[in-house]
């Protein structure tokens, strides 16, 4: 039997290029070789307690930006983890498994708690095991994620493994992060430092229903340096994050070009920076174009969530009841 790929993205706004890059690029490629699941992590939202409207409006534009991106609900299975609550009873059941310390000891928790200290509450500890739940629930063996997962991914196997045992089974698989390009990916920000990310601030990501006056605007005022001073220089990490942005979407022969002139020490980052925007332009909008088109389409996608609601239930409904039965519920 194929391996089961589940995997999901937090629904706190628009995409962004390392969603795209991190997840969507392999959940594309994915849904044709696999049973797949991808689903809105609403759950996981509301550790920031998004109002109402804003969380139903981000679900939605979750699902119109995955099927943009070409994801096919009539291939892979497109849901909204809420519309399966059968996440939220094994999440509980896998709650009583996960210990304190371990959970206190991953490091997007301790990130979250530094930077949020009034707002440190329970859902945001066990944010790894719901991320668990959502895997297990339909036995997930692939999880397409970014490199900032690796933790929640040992996490999603130490409490399988965990309930393995216990209970004396063989049930769960062991979920492993997975990439095509085999290394799991981190794309960089424009701000000169870490990743890309929602909650970097203004101008650090590209989303991809970024118009293109705003590409080239945000491009244009990505962190450079004054220039190479040496034959050969290493790249310091504003520049080598720029180099990192054209890797993905420009043709390899323009990133030699500028890669050499960076060597020989004749670069102008102007002019980087500009065939940068226009080579974004052309990767971005296509897909800014599908998502404008989609949300004109209100039916369609309210199709979408209901069609994805039966197959993930099909699925979580079997594996629910099977673990009741293990742990000894009748
Ligand atoms: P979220 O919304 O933070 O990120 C969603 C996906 O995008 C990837 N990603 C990146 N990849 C490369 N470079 C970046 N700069 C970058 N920024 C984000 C993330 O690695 C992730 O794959 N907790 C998850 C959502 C989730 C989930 C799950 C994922 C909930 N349950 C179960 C897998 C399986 C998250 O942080 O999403």
């Amino acid at each position: 039997m194929k391996d089961i790929v589940v995997s999901g993205i937090r629904s706190t706004g628009n995409l962004h290029l390392g969603n795209y890059f991190g997840a969507v690029a392999n959940f594309i490629k994915m849904q044709h070789q696999h049973p797949c699941f991808f689903f809105v992590a609403d759950y996981h939202s509301l550790t920031t307690h998004p109002n109402p409207v804003d969380l139903l409006a981000n679900e939605r534009q979750v699902i119109i930006e995955y099927l943009a991106c070409g994801l096919d609900p009539e291939i892979c299975t497109l849901y909204l983890q809420s519309d399966i609550p059968q996440t939220a009873e094994l999440y509980l059941f896998l709650n009583m498994l996960a210990y304190l310390g371990e959970l206190e000891r991953v490091t997007t928790f301790k990130d979250k708690a530094r930077k949020h200290p009034d707002n440190i509450n329970a859902g945001l500890l066990t944010y790894p095991t719901l991320m668990a739940a959502d895997v297990l629930i339909h036995k997930g063996a692939k999880v397409p994620v970014g490199k900032d997962q690796e933790q929640h991914l040992e996490m999603m196997r130490t409490f399988g493994n965990r309930f393995n045992r216990l209970y004396n089974v063989d049930y769960f698989p062991e979920p492993q992060a997975f990439n095509f390009g085999t290394e799991l990916v981190k794309v960089p920000g424009l701000d000169g430092s870490g990743k890309m990310g929602k909650s970097e601030g203004e101008g650090n990501a590209l989303f991809l229903c970024d118009d293109d006056k705003t590409i080239r605007k945000k491009i244009m005022r990505a962190v450079t340096d004054s220039g190479p001073t040496q034959l050969n220089q290493p790249k310091p990490d504003a520049i080598k994050n720029i180099f990192a942005l054209m890797n993905l979407v420009s043709a390899k022969d323009t990133v030699n070009y500028f890669d050499e002139q960076y060597n020989n020490m004749t670069i102008r980052y102007g002019d980087l920076k500009k065939q940068l925007a226009e080579d974004m332009v052309l990767f971005i909008n296509p897909l800014a174009q599908k998502i404008s088109d989609l949300k004109q389409n209100d039916d369609y996608v309210t199709k979408v969530i209901a069609m994805g609601k039966e197959k993930a239930a099909a699925s979580a409904n079997k594996t629910i009841t099977e673990v009741r039965k293990i742990i000894g519920f009748k």
